[in-house]
């Protein structure tokens, strides 16, 4: 009898929280609009909403390798499955055409499409949600004022139960309170504008930042360092690995050009973010290197710990454990040692300029982070010719450099380069690059 009732409790709590979840879960459809002209957006916010459009990367993540900019159909590869980017030009039918300000507002801070439906957290709405009202405003003029493109994404490859959107309301209810940017009074101008793009817009945590096994960034170890496309997103401000501190004028200078010269050059998935800021407003940028300036270097490490400083004519003279490493009697030679002079030191032990100068190793957080995976990816892939401007050329080495040759590279550059603890299962990593680096499989994402 007193188990009955019990079950019965329990039966009618679940019964109330399902509706609650429901309540939660279900959002209605904004609706349709006729699609706006584009004489009917000012000139000034539009040209607004293009420099946000490349703070937050926009186009990075719309546009398919090869097919039309803003058009949607980029694959993008998550722990669950595939998700597919959208469609965000002004096509009525498979683009946003039909969407109000309210709904593109509706989507960007709550993750909610026109007609309701929950929106996979890949979209970063996580942190667009910050984005104030004449911001939004601005992208929409933006976005409703290019040319429109017929183009659908193709259908997501996620396995039961995340491929039902409805899920996505218990995601959500756990891991997303958005609330509008809040300045700190304390702090000037510069910071808070710099805190609002880095947190809102930029979205920088979405790669920087560790994520639990649900996807959802763990904002207590905001910037520790995360994952992205396979390659490490290093840890930033007091959790920097970095050889040498970063500084407000280093890190403006990486986040504009993409190279400085004590950190070297931003590879992988950080090349196509620097490549927007390059073309973003240099007070913003310069507002999100001060902003990241202040969260401070970790303790201990002082620019003279690890490198000399440059001498008079700006050149940084190599590190001593550089020196002594490449210097080393040939009696007690590495095989390490032997194939990076073969393979590697006539660019990075040598002060060659660009565009084929290497940065001197010693120095780069490649070779002082916890994993080896932006090392091998770099040696896998080589740094590509990009057309138009000088910027660095490194050949790839995935053909002619087998496992054991790696092997002992990356043994020499860890722990006699860089003064490090050898990195744990190698084997297991080369393995993990070559796939990953490998031209069918990447053929095989950007379909
Ligand atoms: C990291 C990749 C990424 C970035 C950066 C990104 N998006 Fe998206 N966006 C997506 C994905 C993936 C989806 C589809 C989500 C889904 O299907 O649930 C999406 C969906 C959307 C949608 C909903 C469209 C629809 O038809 O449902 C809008 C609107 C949107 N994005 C606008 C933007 C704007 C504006 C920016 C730049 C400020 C931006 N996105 C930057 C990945 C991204
Ligand atoms: C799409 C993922 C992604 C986003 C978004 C992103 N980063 Fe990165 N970032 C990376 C990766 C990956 C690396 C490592 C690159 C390499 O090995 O060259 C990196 C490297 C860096 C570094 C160099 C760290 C070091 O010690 O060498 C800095 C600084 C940095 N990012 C800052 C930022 C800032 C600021 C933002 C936001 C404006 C940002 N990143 C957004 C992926 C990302
Ligand atoms: C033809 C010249 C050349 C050769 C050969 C070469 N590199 Fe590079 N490497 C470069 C250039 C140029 C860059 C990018 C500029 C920079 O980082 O300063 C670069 C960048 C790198 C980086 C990224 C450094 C950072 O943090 O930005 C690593 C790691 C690296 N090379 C390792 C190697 C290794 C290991 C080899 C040998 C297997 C090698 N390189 C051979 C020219 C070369």
């Amino acid at each position: 009898m007193a188990i009955r009732r019990v079950v019965f409790i329990l039966v009618l709590l679940s019964v109330a929280a399902l509706a609650a979840a429901l309540v939660y879960a279900w959002h209605g459809a904004i609706a349709p609009i006729n699609p706006p002209a584009a004489s009917s957006f000012d000139r000034a916010s539009i040209e607004r909403g293009a420099t946000l459009a490349l703070i937050g990367d926009c186009r990075t993540c719309h546009t398919a390798p090869g097919g039309k900019t803003l058009a949607g159909g980029l694959a993008m590869p998550t722990p669950f499955g595939t998700i597919y980017s959208t469609n965000i030009t002004p096509d009525p039918q498979t683009g946003i055409g039909l969407w109000s300000l309210e709904a593109f507002s509706r989507a960007m801070r709550e993750g909610l499409d026109r007609e309701g439906r929950h929106l996979y957290p890949a979209f970063p709405y996580d942190h667009f949600s910050l984005t104030t009202d004449e911001d939004l405003k601005a992208l929409y003029a933006f976005l409703m004022s290019r040319d429109p493109v017929v183009a659908e994404a193709p259908p997501n490859e996620l396995p039961f139960p995340i491929n039902i959107r409805l899920v996505l309301a218990g995601w959500k209810l756990l891991f997303f309170h958005p609330e509008p940017y809040a300045p700190a009074p304390a702090r000037d101008a510069a910071w808070n504008r710099g805190r609002y793009l880095v947190e809102g817009l930029a979205h920088c945590g979405a790669c920087h930042t560790p994520r639990n096994l649900m996807g959802a960034e763990i904002r207590s170890e905001e910037f520790a360092g995360g994952e992205a496309e396979g390659w490490t997103a290093f840890p930033l401000g007091r959790h920097s690995a970095a050889r040498i501190p970063w500084t407000e004028a280093a890190l403006n200078q990486y986040l504009r050009q993409g190279w400085q010269a004590d950190h070297g050059v931003a590879l992988g998935p950080m090349q196509p973010v620097v490549e927007n800021l390059a073309d973003a407003p240099a007070d913003d940028v310069a507002a999100m290197a001060h902003y990241l300036a202040s969260l401070g270097a970790p303790d201990g490490i002082s620019p003279q710990a690890t490198a000399a400083p440059p001498d008079a004519s700006g050149q940084r003279p190599q590190s001593a454990g550089w020196q002594a490493a490449v210097s080393a009697p040939a009696a007690g030679e590495s095989e390490g040692r032997l194939v990076f002079a073969a393979a590697c030191a006539s660019c990075h032990d040598s002060h060659r300029s660009l565009p084929l100068g290497g940065v001197d190793l010693a120095l780069s957080t490649t070779l002082a982070a916890e994993a080896p995976r932006n090392l091998l990816n770099i040696i896998l892939l080589g740094v590509p010719a990009s057309d138009g401007h000088v910027a660095p050329i490194m050949p790839n080495f995935a053909a002619s450099m087998n496992d054991a040759a790696m092997t002992a590279l990356l043994g020499y550059l860890r722990q006699d380069v860089a003064s490090k603890p050898a990195w744990p299962e190698l084997p297991d990593a080369i393995a993990a690059a070559r796939r990953a680096a490998a031209p069918s499989t990447k053929a095989g994402a950007a379909r």
